[in-house]
């Protein structure tokens, strides 16, 4: 499954920014239901029996029913074919939840036989089906479990759940599964664990006037029931875990084919989609291809009659679901309209489609064993959706923006004491282990990957891949599984010899069961070239975790006398808390460590060899011989450093000063993201914030220099997303040019004429935001006939810009109308929008909330997220107090929200004490500007000077490996 990641990385950020344009909050109720799960080991059926089959006949009742029938209701007959597994077994347990059981016998040879109970329920809680037998089950024998019930069409998109749509018939009802990750027990009784694999035989009766329903497997036969309806029944699957089945009843029809009956691939939607599944359907065919050859696997020969369709959902809770032959999307994220959708969303289709197709061998073919090592899953799913995408659609760059997108996002949510390892998350609170589990588990379980992909060299890495899919094909997988299978592959290949022939276990054991990452502070000898490299655990806010641990470190470096940033083999591993490399020259010289962030860690330097880096980056030839993602790299571990405190923030806008003369895209985007976060921690002081925001333009100028304005439909792909993302930016902290540009093309707009898709993110915004309330209604008119889901999410994205105050209450009015005005998968896309779209707009809300606050929690359930938000952005004690006051007046009525203010009000305190500690430090900067700082004595080499700087960065360094030193001996004592 692809979870909307992206969305919690910048905390507090002041601006719309880079996530606005990502549409992807993270399903909270998800990553609840998986953390119940992995902590209670009740959750877990018995393995006394296990199901080889599944024969479920479903009929599904929409709102044209006659009683004694109820609207949105299915009735089901099951029949599940199970063996014991052992002795004296007397009990079958299974799931089921939210089903009346009619019927439910168990026959052996068709003979039924004696069982304990008449009647059957789905326990609460575990949601368990428990049949027990007089007698004990017979071992080698195979049982038939019949079950007749009656099921409803779920309203909150999960398990067998309605949704509706408009086509040009008009309003539609139709329904649609969502099984991961126990959500199948909705539709049938099932043994619905991941390691229960089985074969399905589906069969649905629908309305006649409906299209021809849609499962994993195409349709073996049809037949016209006594009542009219039409039965079709679809192709044994594969060997499956039951979240990996799905079925849509629909009027969909086929908007894009390929035509190939040998490789049938096929797109379904409304029928009014038009050609916008073409994408997805070329870049599809090209991805499964590319896929097939990587695994040489080929994915039309895992089952007889298999073919490949992708379904486009008006509600869906996750991004995009990989079920077998019939991956399921949000329509914002696989019907791409070229005219009218934006360049993040022709790559997000591209690479969610590859996440899913990857799916195929890495998930369902081989399935993890259990949700805690989902990573064996959604790691491999996550990197190939940018490995793999990058080798078949090379123009859309997501080498690049791996680094920003994944690596760097990961590693900050990874930095906090309270994250959790890859292997066996079960071990935090449920409030902090939402948003990590995601990113932790797709988004560094990508990068460990991607770094090990280096470590054995892409071919060796390829080979043990290959061994581990067909070890494991059809079944489950452990992570040992994975390790052995590169293993075997390092031996054959040599690959590891160099490394004192350590082993995949040993090294990826240290990546995948401790969690965190290093920072690696590198320390150079300039006279003599001796480096000397020390590991410590790193945390984001005061750089030294209080549990240390070491990794095993595959190390790259590069200097500048012979730069090569290209070759990514390790030249060795660190596994000690301090090791001496020697740089092999002696005098000046720059090192970078990690080239092209290949590895899963953090690099801090000594003061010369800053000075030295900065120098280069500021110069316009030399700038370019260092990577573009090392660039990239550059900006986010300075920004990162000085958040910690490591590193002074005068001291790392000095070294940031090379943004002027910088237009690439990997250090822009890690710029904006660091900028943002500093941005909503100064913008409790509005003249430091602008101090801020005049730096940034300043900034600005290589990069508006190189990009312009205006979308000229010919830039390289690349060029027309980073100008999107620049000018959001941009106009955001007052740019004057761009809102200009914003504010010319709005007005354009609204007289009728046509705006590049990729320009409508901040010409809507800024738009807005200049505009008049009139200008709000004719945007909201538009947004209210607006039918391609891509471009209702950047409308709703903008509509918080507007800084009339009666369009942010028509606005949040429609939040919470209860109309579907906007889909419950956008509601919170809708919150992120209106409380940051102007610094005004909190306290807006705030009194907005106070009139509407029974409305909220009537329709919403709760408060929370309104509360949560209002909280991160109160700017000053008055208004915290006045917050605080009402959460107090209310807290019955706001229930569980009134803990969550809480909590973000203590966030917001603390948040506001660290801007007041960190002034000093912006100030400075914006004082007195760059400053080329002095080389320190270097002895012999009669280099340097008299630093001026009273307390140089490298003394806090030195303190801190000294305290993380301290701390790992003690830790190691106690052990
Ligand atoms: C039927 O099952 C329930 C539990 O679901 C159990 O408490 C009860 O004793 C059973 N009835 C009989 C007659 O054994
Ligand atoms: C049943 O299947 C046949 C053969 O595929 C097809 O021609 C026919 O249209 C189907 N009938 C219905 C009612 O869908
Ligand atoms: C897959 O391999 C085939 C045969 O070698 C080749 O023709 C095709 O271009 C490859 N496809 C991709 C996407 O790499």
């Amino acid at each position: 499954m692809v979870i909307r990641w992206f969305t919690f990385i910048l905390g507090a950020a002041l601006l719309q920014s880079l996530s606005a344009l990502s549409p992807v909050p993270i399903p909270e109720d998800e990553w609840t239901e998986y953390w119940r799960m992995l902590r209670d080991p009740a959750y877990r059926l018995p393995t006394t029996t296990r199901p080889s089959r599944y024969v479920v006949s479903l009929t599904p009742y929409f709102n044209n029913v006659t009683p004694p029938i109820e609207p949105f209701t299915f009735d089901g007959v099951a029949s599940i074919y199970i063996r014991p597994t052992q002795a004296n077994v007397n009990e079958i347990v299974m799931h089921c939840n939210d089903l009346r059981i009619q019927t439910l016998t168990v026959s052996l040879n068709n003979q039924q036989i004696g069982l304990v109970n008449d009647t059957y329920e789905c326990e609460p809680v575990y949601s368990f089906l428990r049949i027990r037998t007089t007698e004990p089950l017979q071992m080698d024998s195979e049982y038939v479990v019949s079950v007749t019930y009656t099921g409803r069409l779920q309203t909150n998109m999960r398990g067998f759940y309605r949704s509706w749509y408009r086509d040009s018939s008009g309003f539609r009802w139709m329904a649609t599964t969502q099984f991961q990750p126990g959500h199948a027990r909705e539709a049938f009784p099932c043994y619905d664990e991941p390691s229960f694999k089985a074969l399905f035989d589906i069969t649905i009766n629908r309305e006649a006037d409906f299209s021809p329903s849609i499962s994993n497997m195409p349709i073996r036969s049809n037949e016209t029931l006594s009542n009219g309806r039409i039965a079709e029944t679809f192709y044994t699957t594969p060997l499956t875990s039951s979240y990996l089945v799905a079925f849509i009843v629909s009027h969909y029809r086929q908007v894009s084919t390929n035509n190939n009956i040998n490789r049938p691939f096929d797109i379904y939607a409304r029928e009014n989609a038009g050609r916008t599944g073409d994408w997805a359907l070329e870049i599809g065919e090209l991805l499964l291809d590319a896929m097939e050859n990587y695994t040489n696997i080929p994915y039309y020969n895992m089952t007889e009659n298999i073919n490949m369709k992708q379904a486009a959902i008006p509600d869906f809770s996750a991004g995009a679901m990989e079920n077998w032959g019939l991956l399921t999307y949000r329509e914002a994220f696989i019907l791409y309209d070229p005219q009218n959708s934006n360049n993040f969303y022709r790559q997000r289709v591209a690479n969610i489609v590859s996440h899913e197709v990857a799916h195929m061998w890495f998930g369902n073919l081989v399935t993890c064993a259990w949700w805690d090592n989902l990573w064996l899953n959604e790691g491999f799913a996550r990197f190939y959706q940018y490995y793999l995408t990058q080798s078949v659609a090379p123009e859309l760059g997501y080498d690049i923006r791996f680094i920003v997108e994944q690596l760097q996002t990961s590693m900050l949510s990874d930095s906090v004491d309270s994250a959790h390892a890859l292997t066996n998350p079960a071990v935090n609170s449920p409030s902090s282990v939402s948003a990590h589990f995601s990113t932790i588990t797709y988004a560094r379980g990508a990068s460990v990957l991607r770094m090990t992909q280096h470590l054995l060299g892409e071919e060796t890495f390829v080979k043990g891949l290959r061994k581990y899919l067909n070890n494991r094909k059809f079944d489950v997988a452990e992570p040992n599984h994975l390790f052995e299978a590169l293993d075997e592959a390092a031996v054959e290949d040599q690959a590891l010899t160099q490394y004192n022939n350590i082993t995949i276990d040993a090294y990826f054991r240290s990546w995948s069961e401790k969690a965190g990452h290093p920072l690696l502070t590198v320390s150079i000898n300039q006279a003599t070239g001796e480096m000397i490299v020390t590991q410590s655990r790193w945390e984001r806010d005061t750089g030294v975790s209080s549990f240390p641990s070491l990794w095993e470190i595959p190390i790259t470096w590069t200097r500048a006398g012979a730069p090569d940033f290209n070759n990514l083999k390790p030249s060795q591993i660190l596994t000690e808390q301090v090791t001496t490399i020697q740089r092999g020259t002696q005098g000046l010289e720059w090192v970078i460590f990690n080239k092209q962030e290949s590895g899963y860690y953090k690099v801090n330097y000594d003061q010369n060899n800053w000075i030295l880096l900065t120098r280069a980056l500021r110069h316009y030839t030399q700038r370019i011989i260092i990577h573009e993602l090392n660039r990239a790299q550059i900006v986010d571990d300075v920004f990162v450093l000085a958040r910690a405190g490591v590193m002074t923030y005068d001291r790392a806008f000095n070294i940031l000063s090379f943004l002027k003369i910088e237009d690439a895209y990997g250090p822009w985007i890690a710029a904006i993201t660091g900028f943002n976060f500093v941005a909503g921690r100064l913008a409790y002081n509005s003249s430091n914030l602008q101090r801020l925001q005049d730096e940034i333009i300043n900034l600005s100028t290589g990069i508006t220099q190189r990009l312009g304005y205006t979308d000229s439909g010919s830039d390289p792909f690349m060029d027309g997303l980073l100008r999107m993302y620049v000018m959001t930016f941009l106009c955001n902290n007052g740019h004057t040019e761009c809102m200009a540009a914003a504010k010319q093309n709005f007005d354009s707009w609204r007289s009728g004429n046509f705006v590049p898709a990729n320009m409508r993110p901040w010409v809507y915004c800024s738009g807005l935001r200049q505009g008049t309330a009139e200008d709000f209604d004719y945007f909201w008119n538009r947004f209210l006939n607006e039918e391609l889901a891509s471009e209702i999410v950047v409308m709703i994205q903008a509509a918080g810009c507007t800084l009339n105050q009666a369009s942010l209450e028509r606005f949040l009015n429609a939040i919470v109308d209860g109309n579907n005005t906007i889909r419950p998968q956008d509601l919170s896309t809708a919150w992120s929008s209106a409380i940051s779209g102007n610094e005004e707009n909190a306290m807006r809300m705030f009194n907005w909330l106070r009139s509407n606050i029974n409305q909220v929690i009537n329709n919403l359930g709760s408060a929370a997220t309104p509360i949560s938000q209002i909280a991160s952005r109160l700017r000053t004690e008055a208004q915290i107090s006045e917050f605080q006051a009402w959460l107090d007046q209310n807290q019955q009525l706001l229930g569980a929200a009134y803990n969550t203010g809480i909590q973000g009000i203590t966030t917001t305190r603390r948040n506001l004490e660290w801007a007041q500690g960190r002034t000093t430090e912006f100030v400075k900067y914006f004082d007195t500007g760059y400053l080329d700082e002095e080389i320190e004595d270097i002895p012999g080499t009669g280099e340097g000077g008299d630093g001026e700087d009273g307390v140089p960065d490298s003394a806090n360094i030195i303190n801190l490996s000294i305290i993380a030193l301290i701390t790992t001996v003690a830790i190691n004592l106690i052990a």
